[in-house]
């Protein structure tokens, strides 16, 4: 009989809710054995919540006492690294939240870790998971829109204090080590390499734009938040070389937007995408072919095996547990969160030279 994963969650605030542990058993033979928060009553919440039997307060209690495979860590963003560090050392399997670690170099000695340990580690966001990213990565190699050279992706939204719902207090989404490009900027950046691959220089600007936030639902509403440390709007971008460009837009700047949230313009064509990715849609694609006399948009149906679709962003669960069964490398490779990790790290770089910035990995 197949194993069934036993997979443990560290860190029980708003994604976790909103996408873990409702859909584990959903995206692979798993169940959630274990529930860690540092605020010991989340965990207990959680287990409540869920019927999950073991509630720890921080992932050492977790490796020592728990029988487990797999650990998510959907902690907030600074405690990553140290979390990943010992559920690797500790030789469990790791689906870790954005950005794995705060630079390259650290990234590097987790995934080093996960080869010396024989484990296997995914990184989200999903996004080379998406049914539409994988239609549109089709057409374009079917030649649909003729040579893609730009792509134009926009992630932002108001702000996770105003965004979202959230009983735990948000604050820490301002706070060095966070801010807006590692939370939503990593989304852009992660789509845009998935669709033209590693990018080979960069250049940055970016800006406060909202230096007090107030909180606006859960448990803090109407706290005021200090959000002036580090920008929260950026415009990115990414030369690919052989002609090929990209733009990124990305922040907690933008309460709403009627435009695309990508699109991607050839010499034939233009792939658009319109509609939530976790409705798995369809992009609309416009054609210029005027030898068959056509010019104008569509909408393509499956001419090809369609992709899977998302059910929920807990698929990166499932990415990992067929990356171990088949012993094969999985989709939300480390390395190419590494390539994105690096455009992250060498940002605060160029806005402040307002230098192009070359980059060095690749993936
Ligand atoms: N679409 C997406 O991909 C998406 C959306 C939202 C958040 N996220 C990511 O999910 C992660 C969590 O974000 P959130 O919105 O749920 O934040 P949150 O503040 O609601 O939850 C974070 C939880 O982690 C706990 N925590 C902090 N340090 C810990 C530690 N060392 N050990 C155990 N628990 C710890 C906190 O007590 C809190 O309960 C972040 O990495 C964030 O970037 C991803």
């Amino acid at each position: 009989m197949a194993k069934k994963w036993k997979v443990a969650v560290v860190g029980c605030g708003m994604f976790a809710h909103a996408q873990y542990f409702k859909n584990i058993s959903k995206e692979a033979n798993a169940e959630c054995v274990a529930a860690v928060d540092i605020v010991y009553e989340r965990a207990l919440d959680a287990c409540k919540k869920y019927n999950i039997p073991n509630a720890y307060s921080n992932v050492y209690e977790l490796l020592e006492k728990c029988d487990v495979d797999i650990v998510i860590d959907a902690a907030s963003i600074q405690a990553h690294h140290e979390i990943n560090m010992a559920v690797l050392g500790a030789g469990k399997h790791l689906c870790t939240q954005k950005p794995a670690a705060p630079t390259v170099e650290q990234l590097t000695e987790q995934i080093e870790l996960a080869k010396k340990m024989g484990v296997k580690m995914v990184c989200a966001p999903i996004h080379p998971m998406r049914y539409d990213i994988n239609i549109a990565k089709q057409i374009m190699h079917d030649g649909g829109i003729g040579n893609p050279y730009y792509i134009k992706c926009n992630m932002s939204h108001g702000g996770p204090e105003y965004f979202q719902y959230r009983d735990a207090d948000p604050s820490w989404f301002f706070e060095p080590g966070a801010g807006a490009l590692v939370d939503m900027g990593v989304h852009a950046l992660q789509i845009v390499t998935s669709l033209f691959g590693a990018a080979k220089a960069f250049s940055c600007m970016a800006k406060v734009t909202t230096p007090v936030r107030e909180i606006r639902s859960g448990n803090y509403d109407g706290k005021k938040i200090k959000a002036d440390m580090i920008p929260d709007h950026y415009v990115v971008t990414l030369d690919y070389g052989d002609g090929k460009m990209a733009l990124v837009e990305s922040g907690f700047s933008m309460k709403s937007s009627k435009a695309p949230q990508m699109e991607i313009f050839g010499d034939q064509g233009t792939i658009s995408f319109t509609s939530p990715y976790m409705t798995n849609p369809i992009p609309d694609v416009y054609v210029d072919a005027p030898e068959r006399g056509i010019r104008g948009w569509m909408t393509p149906m499956q001419w090809i095996k369609p992709p899977k679709k998302l059910n929920s962003q807990c698929c990166l669960l499932g990415d990992l547990v067929n990356a171990i069964e088949n012993d094969t490398a999985p989709v939300l490779s480390p390395e190419h969160a590494r390539h994105v990790l690096e455009i992250m790290c060498k940002i605060p770089e160029a806005i402040e030279s307002g230098n192009r910035i070359a980059l060095e990995t690749t993936f």
